[in-house]
C-alpha cells in the first residue's frame, strides 16, 4: 500500500494548506477541478485537494486495478464474491442491448421480457383496463417492501411527481410496525386498491407481515378469491409466491444477480412505471444507461463517479470524516438522502476486506442529509461552527419545475452561498471590520476549510435521475474496490434478524425462561409483564 503511505504523508501538507488560499493562489482551480457529462456539472474544487493530491488519488485507482474491476462487472464476472453472484443491475439499463453473459447465456432477452410484462401491465392499470374483483377501475396502488424493495420506487416516484398521473394514489408500506398498514388501509377502497408485494426473497419478516394483513383485510371485504385481481408480486422466488396465493401470472420475476439496494431498475420499480408510465421509465433507464457508458469508457480523470468517490475517500480515509452530507437543493429529491444511506452504508458499512482480513482503515461514512433550505435551519450549524468535519454534496437543478416567482433563483443562491461559506469561512479581521463586538468575535467566526462537491444540472427529468443514481452506485462501486471490501453483501443486517426471531416466543409467552444478560432480560420482562 504504497500510494496509501504517500498520501498519509501527503495528508501533512494538506493540513497546512486553507481552501480559501487554494483558491486566492490559483485563479484556474475551478477550471482544473470540475468535471461535466451531458448536462451535469460536478464541482470538486472545493475539496481539500492539490494537483498532488489529485495525481496520488488517480494512482489509487492504478494499484486497486479498477478498469479491470470495471470490466469484470460489466462481463457479468462473480465479484460478489461471498454470495458467489455477478453484479448486473447494469444489464437491467443495457438499451443497447449488447449480450452480456451469464454462465454462457445472455441474460437480455429475459430482461426485455420482464420489461414487456411490466408495460403491459402497467398500461392496464393506467388505463383503466385492470378490474378490481367487483369490476371497478384501480385507484390506489401499496407498494409492501422494504430497504431496496421500498426505497428506490418511493424515492423514483417522488422524484418523478411532476410527470406521475394524478388518476392514482401511491402508498408504499414497509415498517412492520401495524401504524404503518393501517394508517395506508384506512385511505384505500379495497374494491378499487392493488397491492405490490415486492421482495426478492418473498421471506422477510416486514413485508410478508404487512402482506398477510393486507391480504386478510381484503378477504374480510372482497373475499379470499379477490386476491387474484388485487395482488401482484415482484420477486425471486416463484414458490413462495404462489404459497403465498398470488397467481404467478401476476408475478414479474427478477434475478440473483440483481442487489435489493440497485433493484430500481428491475420489476421492483412496476410502481414507478405505473406511476410515470412505461416511456417515462424508459428514459430513466436511459439515463442510467448513458451514465454506465460514461463510467466504463471515460478517463478516470474525467469520470464523475470515478471522481467523487476519490474525493469521498480523501475525505473519509486521510482527513479522518466520519459523516458525510448529501443535500439536494430539490424538493423532488427529499428522499434522495435516504435512499442513499441505504446504497452507501449497506455497501461499504464494512470492516473486513474481501480477503477475510480485517481493514486498518475507515471505510464508508456515515450518510445524512436533507432537502435544502430546510436542512439550514437545522444541522447545518455543526457543519458550519462544530467540531466534526462533514463532507457535503450541493446538488441542484438550474430550472425548477414549478417555477414560481423568485423561489429557484433564492433557492440557487443558497446552495451557492452554502459551498461559498464553507470553503472561505469568516475570520475575526472580517468581522471586525465589520464592527462586531469584540466578546462577540469568537462566536461569529467561522474556520471555514470545510469541503464539498457542487452537482449542477439542468432539470428533473427521467433521464436526469437515472444518470444521478447511476453516478451514485458506480461511486459507491469504485469506493469499495479501492478500500477492498465487497460492496454487494449485507450481512451486518443478519444477527438482530436472528436474534429478533428468538425473542419473539419469549416476548408471547411468559412462562419462557430468559436465558440473556440482565439488561435484555430485565427489557423482555417489562414488556411481557405490561403486555400479557
Ligand atoms: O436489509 C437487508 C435486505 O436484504 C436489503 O438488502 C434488501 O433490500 C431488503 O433486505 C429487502 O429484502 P427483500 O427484497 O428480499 O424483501
Amino acid at each position: 500500500m504504497t500510494i496509501y503511505n504517500d498520501l498519509l504523508n501527503h495528508k501533512k501538507v494538506i493540513d497546512q494548506t486553507h481552501l480559501k488560499d487554494l483558491f486566492e493562489n490559483d485563479p484556474q482551480r475551478f477550471n482544473k477541478f470540475h468535471a461535466e457529462f451531458q448536462d451535469m456539472l460536478l464541482d470538486y474544487s472545493k475539496n481539500k485537494i492539490t494537483d498532488e493530491t489529485f495525481s496520488l488519488l488517480l494512482k489509487l485507482t492504478d494499484e486497486a486495478c479498477l478498469k479491470e474491476a470495471i470490466s469484470d462487472m460489466f462481463e457479468g464476472k462473480r465479484i460478489n464474491t461471498t454470495e458467489n453472484r455477478p453484479v448486473l443491475h447494469i444489464a437491467l439499463r443495457n438499451r443497447s442491448n449488447t449480450p452480456i453473459y451469464v454462465d454462457g447465456k445472455d441474460v437480455m432477452p429475459e430482461i426485455n421480457k420482464v420489461l414487456d410484462q411490466m408495460h403491459a401491465f402497467s398500461d392496464k392499470v393506467r388505463s383503466g383496463k385492470w378490474k378490481g374483483a367487483t369490476g371497478k377501475e384501480i385507484k390506489d396502488i401499496v407498494n409492501i417492501g422494504i430497504g431496496g424493495s421500498d426505497l428506490g420506487p418511493k424515492m423514483a416516484l417522488e422524484a418523478l411527481g411532476f410527470y406521475t398521473t394524478s388518476k392514482l394514489n401511491f402508498h408504499f408500506v414497509s415498517n412492520v410496525d401495524g401504524t404503518d398498514i393501517t394508517q395506508t388501509l384506512n385511505k384505500c377502497d379495497p374494491e378499487t386498491t392493488l397491492f405490490i408485494v415486492s421482495s426478492k426473497t418473498f421471506t422477510t419478516q416486514e413485508t410478508m407481515t404487512n402482506a398477510q394483513t393486507a391480504k386478510d383485510w381484503l378477504s374480510v371485504h372482497l373475499g379470499e378469491k379477490a386476491t387474484k385481481n388485487h395482488f401482484v408480486a415482484v420477486s425471486t422466488n416463484t414458490k413462495a409466491v404462489k404459497a403465498f396465493g398470488i397467481d404467478t401470472k401476476n408475478m414479474f420475476v427478477f434475478w440473483d444477480f440483481v442487489g435489493g439496494r440497485y433493484s430500481l431498475w428491475s420489476a421492483i420499480g412496476l410502481s414507478l412505471m405505473i406511476g410515470i408510465g412505461y416511456d417515462g421509465f424508459i428514459e430513466l433507464l436511459e439515463g442510467a444507461h448513458e451514465m454506465d457508458m460514461h463510467f466504463k469508457e471515460t478517463s478516470f480523470d474525467k469520470n464523475l463517479p470515478v471522481i467523487l468517490a476519490l474525493m469521498g475517500i480523501w475525505n473519509t480515509t486521510y482527513l479522518g470524516a466520519e459523516s458525510y452530507a448529501v443535500l439536494p437543493y430539490d424538493q423532488y429529491l427529499d428522499k434522495l438522502p435516504l435512499y442513499l444511506q441505504q446504497l452507501d452504508m449497506e455497501s461499504n458499512g464494512k470492516s473486513v476486506k474481501k480477503n477475510g482480513k480485517p481493514v486498518d482503515y475507515s471505510t464508508g461514512p456515515i450518510l445524512f442529509g436533507t432537502a435544502g433550505t430546510n436542512g439550514q435551519h437545522s444541522f447545518y450549524q455543526l457543519i458550519h461552527q462544530g467540531t466534526h468535519m462533514v463532507p457535503a454534496d450541493f446538488i441542484a437543478p438550474i430550472y425548477s419545475l414549478n417555477e414560481t416567482g423568485l423561489h429557484h433563483d433564492i433557492l440557487l443562491a443558497n446552495v451557492i452561498a452554502q459551498s461559498e461559506a464553507l470553503m472561505k469561512g469568516k475570520t475575526a479581521e472580517e468581522l471586525k471590520a465589520e464592527g462586531v463586538d469584540e466578546e462577540l468575535i469568537p462566536f461569529k467566526t467561522f474556520t471555514g476549510n470545510r469541503p464539498s462537491n457542487t452537482l449542477l444540472f439542468e432539470k428533473m427529468t427521467p433521464k436526469a435521475l437515472g444518470r444521478l443514481i447511476a453516478l451514485y452506485e458506480h461511486k459507491v462501486f469504485v469506493q469499495g474496490v479501492i478500500w477492498q471490501v465487497n460492496s454487494f453483501d449485507q450481512f451486518g443486517v443478519e444477527l438482530g434478524k436472528q436474534l429478533a426471531k428468538a425473542v419473539l416466543p419469549e416476548l408471547l409467552n411468559k412462562k419462557q425462561k430468559l436465558k440473556h444478560d440482565s439488561s435484555t432480560n430485565a427489557l423482555i420482562e417489562k414488556i411481557r409483564n405490561l403486555r400479557n
